[in-house]
């Protein structure tokens, strides 16, 4: 049996969790920040920095309390080393360190989007080989996993993520922080009658959002100009079906072209509840291709995916010592990194 202590600290929520053998989740604490960040219409680094030292004790101690353990039964400490914002994820890792070295625990430095990936082994073994979907507040990539730990970005934003184009458009309309749960409920009752251009990109499986979050705010702008009413909840639809729909068929498209065994949706946006029916009614054209959709408490941030995670690199002894730092752009480990050892 393997207890890992998990931290996830990159953004704006301060958590932590005690994971069993990757897959029972003995305890899984998130302290969110969004009431917070709310007042700014986004994220503020250095606050969330701020609160974050503010709170990652008494989450880790709440994490410990309620798994009923203590730190003599964890047999390592799993962090989000990166990507991330800089100042957030270093409190993780000081925090990681910090307990490693008073306790005499092993560390392992998770990728943020592994975790989010992993997120799925809550749900089911995963299978490889396996596409991934992951669409967050800073990522829009799909991921190739030929096998466990090797991951491969086959597609890729070009500009902004597709949540962060969530956020901003329901910045500048006023509808509140985070957009993306906004959005995603008033789309629920609307049409998507007005006009938006369909992200154009370069490569089959890369993504682009950040024309179609200016369209809409040129759209808004026009129509204000012109004394016509904003519906919201058909704006709402119109924005989510362009951003949703292009997303989707190249996610397909990859499927059918890569033959994974499973399709996995991971990320905060993986709680979309369109972009959840769009793939799974769209996926039936790949009959061959188990499709996995994490249920929605492990979609946005949390630490019990990077415990899921953090399972895998323990069992192949990918751990990392106290030279490692924080890393805002850290790479995706790929197939060399086990090959290597
Ligand atoms: O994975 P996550 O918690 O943090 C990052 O790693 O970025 O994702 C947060 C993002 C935000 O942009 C938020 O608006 C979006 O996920 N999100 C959603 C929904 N719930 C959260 N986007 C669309 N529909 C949702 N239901
Ligand atoms: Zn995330």
């Amino acid at each position: 049996m393997t207890v890992l202590l998990a931290l996830e600290t990159s953004c704006d929520e301060t958590a932590c969790a005690v994971v069993e053998d990757g897959r029972k989740i003995l305890s899984n604490i998130v302290s969110s920040q969004i009431d917070v960040h709310t007042l700014y219409g986004g994220v503020v680094p250095e606050v969330a920095s701020r609160i974050h030292v503010e709170n990652i004790s008494a989450v880790i101690t709440e994490a410990l309390i309620k798994a009923e353990v203590t730190m003599a039964d964890i047999d390592a400490i799993a962090y989000t080393r990166g990507p991330g914002l800089i100042g957030s994820l270093h409190v993780g890792v000081q925090a990681a360190k910090t307990l490693a070295w008073s306790f005499g625990k092993k560390m392992l430095p998770i990728h943020h989007l592994a975790g989010h990936i992993y997120a799925n082994a809550f749900v089911t073994d995963l299978e490889f080989p396996l596409l991934a979907l992951v669409v967050s507040g800073g990522h829009t990539e799909l991921v190739w996993m030929a096998s466990d730990w090797d991951f491969k970005i086959i597609g890729s934003t070009a500009d902004d993520a597709i949540g962060e184009a969530y956020d901003k458009v329901a910045r500048v309309l006023g509808w509140g922080y985070p957009g993306g749960p906004v959005i995603d409920k008033m789309a629920r009752t609307g049409t998507p009658s007005y006009p938006l251009p369909v992200p154009k990109t370069s490569g089959p499986y890369d993504f682009s959002f950040s024309g179609l979050k200016t369209a809409v705010i040129q759209l808004v702008a026009r129509e204000e100009k012109a004394g016509r009413e904003i519906r919201p909840a058909d704006l709402a639809a119109s924005f989510q079906e362009t951003a949703l729909n292009s997303m989707v068929r190249k996610t397909v498209q990859a499927a059918r072209q890569y033959q994974p065994k499973m399709l996995v949706l991971a990320g905060g946006v993986a709680a979309n509840s369109r972009l959840r029916t769009l793939i799974t009614e769209q996926m039936q054209a790949c009959p061959g291709v188990q499709v996995v959709i994490p249920p929605l408490w492990c979609c946005t941030d949390n630490a019990a995916m990077i415990g899921a995670a953090g399972y895998v690199a323990y069992q192949h002894q990918l751990f990392g010592g106290f030279d490692l730092a924080a890393d805002c752009s850290l790479e995706m480990p790929g197939e060399a990194v086990l090959e290597a050892r």
